[in-house]
């Protein structure tokens, strides 16, 4: 086997694990799994979808939110916008979507599947030989639908393979009424969908995925210097929520590689176990998107600056992230498996998930030591109540201790309490109205008061 064969078996391998505990501890689950699944399309439960809501909060919270400080800590209005899935179809003509947002498509005479033309499997076929393919031609990846009971040529719609275009056709609303001025930009978290001709690696390559994507409005001229402050803020951001700096890339795409609606673009890529990957594209839209559509409809006027008293189309940068692909590789980030004691003078393998804490699906887990004991579950439960309004805490009190740290160190829990006899002042006086307090990475369990909880865990969040 030469080594890169080694590799793919190797990521392939550590893909197998990481889905299988995804699946075991309610990250991810194939779609309509019960019916054989569907090619493309993946759920997430409870604890993947606490994951993504904190992936999309961390950046509500960075971009909307707080209000954006930007170059020389100036702050730039970052304003929400939810707009609908479906949208009139002139929009993707205007846009350049109906004509170009394709991807080329082989066949293969023999097997009958289909490839990416830029993405050719390197195994034969399964028929026998070498696959014989097709011509290359282009398939558009939109996902058609009928809008209104009669199905017609004038009822056709599209799903949205961007939430970008939303932005734009809302631009001239949204800055009447936001009263704000260039500099300024609208965000946008929401499903997209795109027909991928090969969907693959996991979640990576999707046909329906949530992306979370600015439209940042700027003045003609100050493109290249908005490009680079935005590809600079958003490796800061991701380092933020737990990704390795050594594991991130810039990636600048070759002119002839552009978008049609890019005059630049630069993608922020990471290390995953299948190699270096588009994590979130970052590009310079000019005045494209925003010319067009006042070309097309006339109700986009040009912007009057008040300041210089000049009037212009705003160009745009836009970073644009998806957020199952953040998911992924938090994932594929926080996988570890250790060896370690198993408390009988043998060794178990350990599967623990280091999320970063303020990114993690629970942040605190509280265990009564045994259930059948009212007094421990009763302090437990009030530990638990606790906490719950400012972290993400999850009650436990299934099977022994050892077993609980395990579950918990799958789904990534940075800390566990446990209620004990002690905490009873059953046992030695001095240590009453404390508890164990378990961390995750170095699995030390130390005896803190109970009083101090909430500090010490908002105290160990912070230094993150
Ligand atoms: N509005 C710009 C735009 O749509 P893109 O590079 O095509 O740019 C942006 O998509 C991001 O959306 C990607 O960087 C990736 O994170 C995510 N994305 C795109 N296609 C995806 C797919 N099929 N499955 C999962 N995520 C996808």
């Amino acid at each position: 086997m030469d080594s890169d064969n080694r590799q793919t078996g190797r990521a392939a391998n550590l893909m197998d694990k990481l889905s299988a505990l995804c699946k075991r501890r309610g990250f991810i689950f194939q779609s309509s799994e019960i019916y054989g699944g569907l090619n493309g399309f993946w759920d997430y439960g409870p604890a993947g979808a606490q994951l993504k809501q904190n992936i999309r909060n961390a950046w509500w919270r960075e971009y909307v939110r707080n209000g954006h400080t930007g170059p020389e800590n100036q702050k730039y209005d970052i304003v929400g916008l939810d707009a609908a899935i479906i949208m009139h179809p002139s929009i993707w003509k205007t846009s350049g979507h109906t004509e170009s947002f394709s991807d080329p498509m082989v066949d293969c005479r023999k097997c009958k599947q289909r490839f990416r033309a830029d993405q050719l499997p390197s195994a034969g076929c399964p028929v026998g030989g070498n696959h014989d393919f097709t011509e290359a031609r282009e398939f558009n990846l939109m996902f058609r639908t009928s809008v209104g009971p009669v199905e017609n040529d004038t009822s056709i719609a599209y799903l949205r393979p961007e939430t970008a275009q939303a932005i734009f056709v809302q631009y001239q609303n949204v800055l009447t009424v936001s009263r704000t001025k260039i500099p300024f930009g609208i965000a946008q978290i929401g499903k997209a969908f795109r027909n991928e001709i090969n969907p693959r690696n996991y979640t990576f390559r999707s046909r329906e995925f949530e992306m979370m994507e600015i439209e940042f409005f700027i003045h003609p001229g100050t493109g290249e210097m908005w490009h680079k402050y935005w590809l600079d803020n958003r490796l800061k951001w991701y380092e933020s929520i737990g990704l390795p700096r050594e594991k991130l890339f810039i990636e600048w795409h070759a002119s002839e590689d552009l978008a049609h609606y890019a005059s630049a673009c630069a993608d922020v890529t990471f290390q995953f176990p299948f190699g270096v990957q588009e994590l979130e594209g970052i590009a310079n839209r000019g005045d494209f998107d925003l010319t067009q559509h006042a070309r097309a409809t006339g109700k986009i006027p040009p912007y009057f600056d008040p300041e210089t008293k000049e009037r212009f189309m705003p160009h745009v940068i836009e970073p644009s992230a998806g957020v199952d692909r953040i998911a992924l590789a938090l994932l594929t980030n926080a996988y570890h498996e250790e060896t370690v004691s198993d408390g009988k003078g043998g060794e178990e393998i350990r599967y623990v998930m280091r999320f970063h804490p303020g990114i993690a699906p629970v942040t605190v887990a509280v265990f009564p030591l045994l259930r059948n004991r009212p007094e421990l579950v009763a302090r437990a439960e009030a530990i638990f109540e606790m906490l719950r309004s400012d972290y993400l805490v999850q009650w436990d009190d299934r099977g022994n201790i050892g077993k609980r740290y395990r579950y918990q160190d799958e789904l990534g829990t940075p800390w566990c309490i446990t209620v004990d006899f002690e905490t009873l002042g059953q046992e030695d006086a001095k240590l009453k109205d404390t508890v164990t307090l378990r961390d995750r990475d170095t699995m030390i369990q130390e005896r803190v008061r109970i009083e101090d909880l909430t500090a010490i865990i908002r105290d160990r969040l912070s230094a993150f």
